[in-house]
């Protein structure tokens, strides 16, 4: 059994829950075990569904099961062992908790992942469909297994070694006590699990990014900045879906202006996302609430069994051999060079946009290496390195 993980974000209230529920009951209607998970703090699967949703997944019909993540019961229920390993390495006073320390911003978030993780290794679903919070909380929380392995490795390094080198500082600088060696494996698991999770929801076979969308001018700008972020992030988006999509013969004048603008920024999204595939969904004369309101999107937009395919739309990141030295390509459409910063150190190569950030770790041969220029071309980020000294004075 290919198990697979569906991840459903986009702006507020274009229809993300929507959406992914029609995926669920789609999969289960095919006969595939499937689970809709909501990440969202602010749930509502259970008003879609109209039932009571519990802690732990509840069944919604045959072949699905439902369940909205409570992050902190999972922290104390799930996840207890690496809470209290957590805890102790972080200084507590009365009644704090790691939680308060705000070292950790977005932990909350992280466990959630960690649970989906849990279920895609050991539940029996073959397909994880989750309903993700607005883009931009999405977004903290699919940076942050990234940003969270690139601390731990700073902070613990796995190369026992490295730890008493580091420690001082890191002690220092985060007051952090030295970890001892039972507390290190604990580390490294904890370590692992984070990598586990980064490595499962970056694996182009496993999980899809399907980005909701409607056809309004601060939508489409708001999903294509998404789409850039989400490839900044190495995650494949695989699928747009555009929501609420007007009838054409509405006879109404009241419309003609509406019905003009959704034109318009219907074929703005078909340009952007050429690569992708889209799908549209119908405005309907009622509020999706409910199994039959809900298989109405599946019957309209979701035919076919390509919905489900994983594809892998974008590239990789990749390093290629030139006659100068080595070409870093990244893709980043939507994106102009003034808006990406550059730094190198002697490890890693950061690229910075707006308020996103992501480090790559540098293959061993590039030490030796430097950044001499880089260039964007049809959404793609060039950066070559050549043989040289990092000139650290600048
Ligand atoms: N195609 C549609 N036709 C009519 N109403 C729709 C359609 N899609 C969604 N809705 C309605 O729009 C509202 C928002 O939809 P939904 O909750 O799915 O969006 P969301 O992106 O998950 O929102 P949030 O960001 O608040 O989580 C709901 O009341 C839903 O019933
Ligand atoms: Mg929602």
């Amino acid at each position: 059994m290919k198990k697979r993980i569906y991840i459903f974000t986009g702006k507020g209230g274009v229809g993300k829950t929507s959406v992914a529920a029609a995926h669920a009951m789609k999969s289960a209607g095919d006969g595939h075990k499937t689970i809709l998970i909501s990440t969202d703090m602010a749930h509502n699967l259970g008003d879609l569904f109209e039932i009571q949703l519990g802690r732990e997944p509840k069944y919604i019909t045959d072949n699905l099961d439902a369940y909205e993540i409570d992050p902190e019961y999972v922290m104390e229920h799930d996840f207890s062992a690496i809470m209290k390993s957590l805890n102790g390495f972080f200084p507590q006073g009365e009644g704090i908790s790691l939680a308060d320390y705000g070292m950790l911003p977005g932990m909350e978030e992280l466990f959630a992942l960690l649970k989906i993780n849990e279920i895609y290794q050991n539940g029996a679903y073959e397909r994880i469909i989750v309903d993700c919070a607005p883009t931009g909380e999405t977004l903290t929380l699919l940076k942050f297994p990234e940003l969270l392995s690139w601390y731990m490795e700073k902070l613990f390094p796995v190369g026992k070694v490295a730890v008493k080198v580091l420690s001082p500082i890191a002690k220092q600088l985060y007051k952090v006590e030295l970890p001892n060696r039972a507390a290190m494996n604990d580390i490294e698991k904890i370590y692992l699990k984070f990598y586990e999770l980064q490595e499962l929801l970056k694996n182009r076979e496993t999980t899809s990014v399907r980005l909701v969308a409607l056809s309004e001018k601060m939508v489409v700008e708001e999903t294509k900045r998404n789409y850039m972020y989400m490839n900044l992030y190495n995650y494949n988006v695989d699928g747009l879906y555009i929501n609420r999509i007007l009838p054409d013969n509405l006879d109404n004048p009241f419309f003609d202006e509406w019905l003009k603008i959704q034109r318009k920024y219907k074929e703005q999204l078909y340009e952007s996302f050429a690569a992708v595939p889209i799908y549209e969904i119908p405005w309907y004369d009622e509020e999706v609430r409910g199994m039959k309101a809900v298989n109405r999107i599946c019957s309209d937009a979701l035919t076919g069994d390509e919905v489900f395919e994983v594809r892998e739309i974008t590239q990789r990141e990749s390093f290629e051999q030139n006659s100068k030295g080595y070409m870093l390509k990244l893709s980043l459409p939507f994106v102009e060079k003034s808006e990406v910063d550059l730094y190198q150190s002697d490890s890693e190569v950061v690229i910075k946009i707006g308020n996103f950030k992501r480090s790559i770790p540098l293959p061993n041969v590039l030490r030796t290496y430097v950044v001499t220029s880089a260039k964007m071309e049809n959404g793609i980020l060039n950066i070559q390195f050549e043989k040289g000294e990092m000139d650290y004075e600048q």
